[in-house]
């Protein structure tokens, strides 16, 4: 597939897999997907994996993600993991705001965008997530709801950072639900994200950040969202629970 920007297709495996659940996986992705160089390939365990993780995929094409990290750099935060912590297992993205974060653990936009900018200061990447609930898009407001998440989840972030950041357009509506976006609904928002973005930083700026779409990507529907002009990977979350199915996801993206 031709496609402007590199593929980041990144697996969210959320509350899910212990340590030897999490090696099993590891090990099926690290021999199916040896040989795959088109695409940037994540996974992002939970942190209680991401020790013997890290080490089963040393020395492979694929790269570690965290599912959250703190704001802060250290101290007092009962529960919480700094970006230092992360770096020691060799972590290279961190997934920021997703929904279910913003649901569960009400995470704001302005908290999201302290954490981006903690993740940056660690010379690590966000993968910073997005998306209108099911209410918000029969009621007219995708747009306006995802241009203030833009906004104020990114605010603070200079041009370089940017760049280096991953936004993931996730419809809450289609997590989990085996609903997906149409591929015009997605490509529709994923061009209303890029041109928010533009009107943020610059075009240049705009064209050189990647934006996943998410939400209930699986083998059958990948190659379809894969191949719209502004969909540049994908954040799966239960296909990529099972070496078969992500392997399949990302051949299928090439
Ligand atoms: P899903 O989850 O693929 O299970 O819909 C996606 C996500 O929440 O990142």
């Amino acid at each position: 597939m031709n496609k402007e920007r590199k593929l980041i297709i990144a697996g969210n495996w959320k509350m899910n897999k212990t340590v030897a659940e999490a090696l099993d996986l590891a090990a099926g992705l690290k021999l199916e997907l040896a040989n795959v160089k088109e695409v940037d390939i994540v996974v992002c365990p939970p942190y209680t994996a991401l020790s013997e993780v890290s080490k089963a995929i040393l020395d492979s094409n694929i790269r570690l993600g965290a599912q959250n990290m703190s704001e802060h750099n250290v101290g007092a935060y009962t529960g919480e993991i700094a970006a230092v912590m992360l770096k020691e297992f060799s972590v290279r993205y961190v997934i920021l705001g997703h929904s279910e974060r913003r649901q569960y653990q009400q995470e704001s936009d302005a908290l999201i965008a302290r954490k981006a900018l903690a993740v940056h200061g660690a010379a690590l990447k966000p993968i910073v997530c997005i998306g209108e609930t099911l209410a918000e898009r029969e009621a007219g407001q995708t747009e306006q709801v995802l241009a203030t998440q833009v906004r104020g989840s990114l605010a603070g972030l200079d041009k370089e950072q940017m760049v280096e950041t991953v936004v993931a357009y996730e419809p809450v509506w289609a997590i989990g639900t085996g609903k997906t976006a149409s591929p015009a609904q997605a490509q529709e928002a994923h061009a209303f994200i890029r041109r928010v973005l533009a009107g943020m930083f610059d075009e240049t700026v705009a064209r050189k950040v990647r934006i996943q779409y998410g939400g209930s990507v699986k083998p059958a529907n990948a190659r379809e969202l894969m191949s719209l002009p502004d969909v540049d990977g994908a954040l799966v979350g239960g296909a990529a629970l099972e070496a078969r199915s992500f392997t399949d996801i990302i051949k299928n993206s090439i």
